[in-house]
């Protein structure tokens, strides 16, 4: 999802890149990791790649290590032979959840999911690279990708007649372009560090399911629940609302709206079939 947005936002920008799938580059390979970078040299090197899979992790935490953990350190090395800035994207699922104003860049990590800890061992590695960013940012959606959006509006499609979704997890979704255009930016202006990114406005799942059925002009009855109503293998954090303060100050740009966009998103993805 991030991936695809990201080599798009730099191709529309003019910039010289080179976007690797995973076919191209299995980042579990640290020979292949090495000989890659040494072959390119890239200046900057963003790592897309992750095991995002939140439930499954809970019973694949050491794959989930391996691919978010470990292969950030081969990044690392590899970034640190040719001088690179290794960008790493990470997650509000680092977080407990246990606070009740936004998560700033140095409050403390602990996170409640396999997936949460696999994401702070690569935020650890991340730091091996001499240059390094890390960019955490939250509730993610995308054309290019399955995302919530997509699961509300299959849900409408296959004609439910009762939408029932969480109202007591509260965080900052993020339209995948806009995260794009984010790192490029914080990237240009050679940011070191964490940075939080993500767009503007809070919500829980139950009002971002509300403006998808209103802006989706679908007629659906709602009802908010609570997770408990809904038991996942993976532990969510009740609140990962992200302050995106550091990013405003460094950019001097503030975040945009993911209003804004989920109305682009559903223009450019049509509904599928
Ligand atoms: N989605 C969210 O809500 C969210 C929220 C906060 C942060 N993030 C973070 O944002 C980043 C991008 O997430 P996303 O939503 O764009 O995820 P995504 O759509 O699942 O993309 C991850 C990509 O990584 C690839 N990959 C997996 N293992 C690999 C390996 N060993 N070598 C090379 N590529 C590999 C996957 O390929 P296959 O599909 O072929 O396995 C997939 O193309 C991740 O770091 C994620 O943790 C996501």
């Amino acid at each position: 999802m991030v991936g695809s947005d990201l080599r798009d936002a730099l191709a529309e920008r003019d910039e010289s890149f080179l976007a690797l799938t995973k076919s191209d580059l299995d980042i579990m390979n640290q020979r292949a990791v090495a000989k890659v970078v040494a072959d390119e040299k890239p200046a900057i090197i963003v790592n897309c790649a992750a095991y995002t899979k939140v439930d499954a992790a809970e019973e694949n935490e050491r794959i989930a290590n391996a691919i978010n953990g470990s292969s950030v350190e081969f990044l690392a090395y590899a970034a640190n032979e040719v001088g690179a800035l290794l960008v790493q994207i990470s997650t509000d699922f680092v977080f407990d959840g246990s606070k009740r104003t936004p998560y700033e860049i140095n409050d403390a990590p602990h996170p409640v999911s396999a997936y949460g800890r696999s994401k702070l061992l690569g935020e650890q590695a991340a730091t091996h690279a001499e240059k390094n960013l890390i960019v955490r940012t939250s509730w993610l959606f995308g054309v290019n990708g399955p995302n919530f959006v997509e699961s509300i509006r299959n849900q409408i499609r296959k004609g439910t007649d009762l939408l029932r979704v969480v109202d007591d997890q509260r965080g900052r979704p993020t339209y995948t372009p806009h995260l794009a255009s984010a790192i490029v930016r914080l990237a240009q202006l050679d940011t070191r560090g964490i940075v939080h990114y993500a767009d503007a406005g809070e919500c829980s799942w139950f009002d971002f399911a509300k403006t998808i059925v209103e802006e989706s002009g679908a007629e659906v009855r709602m009802k908010p629940v609570s997770t408990d109503d809904f038991p996942r293998p993976a532990k969510r954090p009740a609140y990962s609302v992200l302050s995106t303060e550091r990013y405003e100050r460094v950019t001097g740009i503030a975040p945009e709206s993911w209003r804004d966009g989920l109305r682009e998103y559903l223009i450019r993805r049509p509904p599928s079939s």
